[in-house]
């Protein structure tokens, strides 16, 4: 049993109503709650793993999980880097045995983002891995006071096209209103699908990915709050867009806050209604549950609530 790419999981993807969830891995409890979900559904999953958590973890204990994941449960599982900044360390985890690597460019200017994107494609294929990039950014309701600015920082759909063409990216990211963190949206959430399916129109055979793209889920958000969180006005992308978005080209769908809010919610109640206990397994072990079953919520009813995986 081996780790496998993306390339199979997005090719069955592409033109059915269905996308493979990618989830932030940080440590081992997270790994099997996520791995956990996925194996109750049978569905094919992506582990992601961003410069924090290498830097948290030491990524050879990350990819050792991971591997003891796959030895475990037969699964399909894509070890993929997230929102690597540089050449220097996609090629590290290329080296590192990750069977997906992502080059973040998006900060650059265009032909900027082109080069280093083509110089880690070239590199990433030569090993049998496969590439996501970035065009466009992501914003935050920090970083746009309305609706207008931010769309001048969406992903252009001919610019797209013409990224595809020159890098030969394997899959793109793509920014059309999600942003990451708990704290997306200030009013009614939004979400440009015409541009979506106008990119999806161009570049047909690319797999889009979908950044930021937690619902924060409210139980979490309130039972954090419930147990002495501070977490007010908190939002994320409704799940009735996530399904509208696999309609059109998304083929990845990235999730971590609601990992970190689900995990969370489960130690704060713990440890407020079990103040003598001093056991980490006893509140680790819930938060992994609670990780186990929001992740067989996602599959089941976000993002294969078609059935078609
Ligand atoms: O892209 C953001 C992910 O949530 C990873 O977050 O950089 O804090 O590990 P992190
Ligand atoms: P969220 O913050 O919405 O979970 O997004 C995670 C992400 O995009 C990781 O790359
Ligand atoms: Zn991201």
């Amino acid at each position: 049993m081996a780790l496998v790419t993306s390339k199979e999981m997005f090719a069955k993807a592409l033109n059915k109503d269905y996308a493979i969830g990618a989830f932030n891995v940080n440590n081992m409890e997270i790994i099997q709650g996520i791995v956990a979900g996925a194996q109750a559904e049978k569905a094919p999953l992506i582990l992601q793993v961003s410069a924090g958590a290498r830097k948290y973890a030491n990524p050879i204990y990350l990819v050792h999980l991971v591997q003891a994941a796959v030895e475990e449960t037969g699964l399909d599982i894509c070890l993929h880097l997230d929102h690597g900044a540089d050449f220097d360390i996609c090629k590290k985890c290329v080296d590192d045995g990750f069977t997906s690597v992502m080059i973040d460019g998006s900060k650059h200017p265009f032909e900027e983002n082109i080069k280093i994107t083509k110089e880690v494609v070239d590199y990433a294929h030569d090993h049998g891995v496969v590439v996501e990039a970035e065009l466009g950014k992501l914003s935050g309701i920090e970083d746009a006071v309305h609706v207008s600015a931010a769309e001048a920082s969406f992903t252009v759909p001919e610019e797209a096209a013409e990224f595809v063409e020159k890098t030969g990216v394997d899959s793109l990211a793509v920014a059309i209103g999600t942003s990451h963190g708990a704290y997306k949206f200030k009013g009614t959430p939004y979400l440009d699908f015409e541009r979506l399916k106008k990119i999806h129109s161009l570049i047909p055979n690319t797999p889009l990915v979908l950044h930021g793209a937690s619902t924060v889920i409210p139980e979490f958000v309130d039972k954090c709050n419930q147990f002495g969180g501070n977490i007010p006005g908190a939002q994320g992308v409704p799940e009735d867009m996530i399904l509208e978005a696999v309609k059109y080209g998304v083929c990845k769908v990235n999730i971590d806050t609601d990992l970190r809010l689900a995990m969370t919610a489960e130690i704060r109640k713990y440890l407020v209604e079990h103040p003598a206990d001093f056991d980490p397994r006893l509140y680790l072990g819930p938060a992994r549950e609670a990780i186990k079953g929001m992740v067989q919520h996602k599959i089941k009813d976000v993002l294969n609530a078609s059935g078609t995986m």
